[in-house]
């Protein structure tokens, strides 16, 4: 962002100081980009103070911020989803779990940085975990339990962007989450995704949209919390048919850098008009047909406990190349690691393979001596398009 703009280092929890701070540089639109400081409601008191913000309310958040929450609006606008329980104390939640096969999902109700879902392959497992959940384990996010039937299928996301009222959608993506090749060793925020994910076809597309995004929608709206803002589906498509498996309130990370690759349009344009509650129906989004790939280089020892420091020398790239900083500083002149996710570089061509050849070529030109990264992002759609030929 460095290259494009000024960082300015705010308090993103001290709401007055960035009310203050975009009051004093007339800002015209603010973009709360991460959960926590939409589930603690920055959006409002922004809007409060008369700013144009894209981002859900806090009570519109909670989509992200509650499991329990978005479970109530699946069933008030019968979404297709897993069966659940929603649990209050550990006494309840281990009986309640008699009546789930197994696996089974564990999950902490709030916000637990993408740690608070557990897949039980045992019973046992599953008891440890809601032991630790209602043992503290998970902080305030566990103090509230839910228990989920698990769901078989592969995994896409789906984006939406909405006013509240008016929807368009916004693409789709396949993420990679766990942190080793062939979807192995613990999770991640993600090490890797392209867009579109031909897998959710454009039947799939149309069901997501009216049996999942249209009746979310509505019925925020109808219990009084309009959502503004872009809705991040997780979906798993079962053999039943596209079921949510939960919804981020923001444009995911690396999706959102595959995301804006395609997108052709004037962003800023079209996320103010949607602050403003300006959107038309069904309106068409500009895309690319290209498919978009990122691959996440990382700092050795992520997720657990990444070296910092790690010197890194970006090498000279095609044009069709993007590499996207994620944990970077410079330190005396030098770009260092700063982070668990230090690069995304990301390509674009008319495959899936194709992009991934750019990518992996670019990377090839990295070096990143304390960094690592996937080498099958992609795979899943890869194998497919050697199938079709
Ligand atoms: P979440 O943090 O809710 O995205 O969950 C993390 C991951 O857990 C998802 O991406 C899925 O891979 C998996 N998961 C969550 N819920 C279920 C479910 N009910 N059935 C199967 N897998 C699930
Ligand atoms: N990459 C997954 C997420 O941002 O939630």
């Amino acid at each position: 962002m460095a290259e494009l703009a000024n960082n300015v280092d705010l308090n993103v929890s001290d709401h007055n100081s960035v009310a203050e701070f975009c009051k004093t540089q007339s800002i015209d639109l603010v973009v709360v980009g991460p959960e926590a400081p939409l589930v603690a409601g920055l959006a409002n008191d922004l809007r409060q103070a008369g700013f144009s913000v894209f981002g859900p309310d806090k009570a519109a958040a909670q989509l992200e911020g509650s499991k329990a929450f978005t479970k109530s609006i699946c069933d008030k606008a019968h979404i297709p989803t897993a069966g659940y329980a929603h649990l209050h104390d550990k006494a309840s939640a281990l009986s309640a779990l008699d009546d789930f096969q197994i696996p089974v999902v564990i999950k902490a109700d709030g916000l637990a940085a993408g740690k608070g879902v557990i897949i039980a392959e045992t019973r046992q497992q599953a008891q440890d975990a809601i032991e630790d959940m209602f043992g503290g384990g998970f902080g305030d996010a566990g103090a509230q339990v839910v228990i989920e039937e698990f769901m078989q299928g592969e995994e896409a996301s789906f984006f939406a962007l909405t006013d509240g009222k008016n929807i368009v959608r916004f693409g789709s993506a396949q993420d990679h989450k766990r942190v080793g090749e062939g979807d192995t060793g613990p999770n991640t925020g993600g090490m890797g995704a392209y867009s579109p994910a031909p897998v959710l076809t454009a039947d799939l597309e149309d069901r997501v949209m009216r049996d999942i995004i249209e009746p979310t929608v509505k019925t925020m709206a109808a219990e009084g919390m309009a959502y503004n803002g872009v809705l991040y589906a997780g979906l798993m498509l079962t053999a039943d048919g596209p079921k949510l498996i939960e919804y981020n309130c923001r444009f995911g990370d690396p999706e959102c850098q595959v995301l804006m690759m395609r997108y052709q349009g004037d962003f800023a344009v079209l996320l103010k008009r949607i602050a403003d509650s300006d959107l038309g129906a069904d309106e068409a989004m500009e895309f690319s047909n290209q498919s978009a790939m990122t691959v996440v280089m990382a700092a050795k020892g992520y997720p657990a406990s990444p070296e910092k420091g790690g010197m890194i020398d970006l090498g000279t790239h095609e044009d069709d190349v993007q590499i996207f900083h994620a944990g970077t500083a410079i330190k005396d002149g030098v770009l260092v690691a700063n982070g668990g996710r230090v690069l995304n570089v990301t390509a674009m061509a008319d495959s899936v393979t194709a992009a991934q050849k750019s990518v992996y070529a670019a990377i090839d030109k990295v070096d990143f001596p304390s960094g690592f990264y996937r080498r099958d992002i992609g795979y899943r759609e890869i194998a497919r398009e050697a199938e079709s030929g």
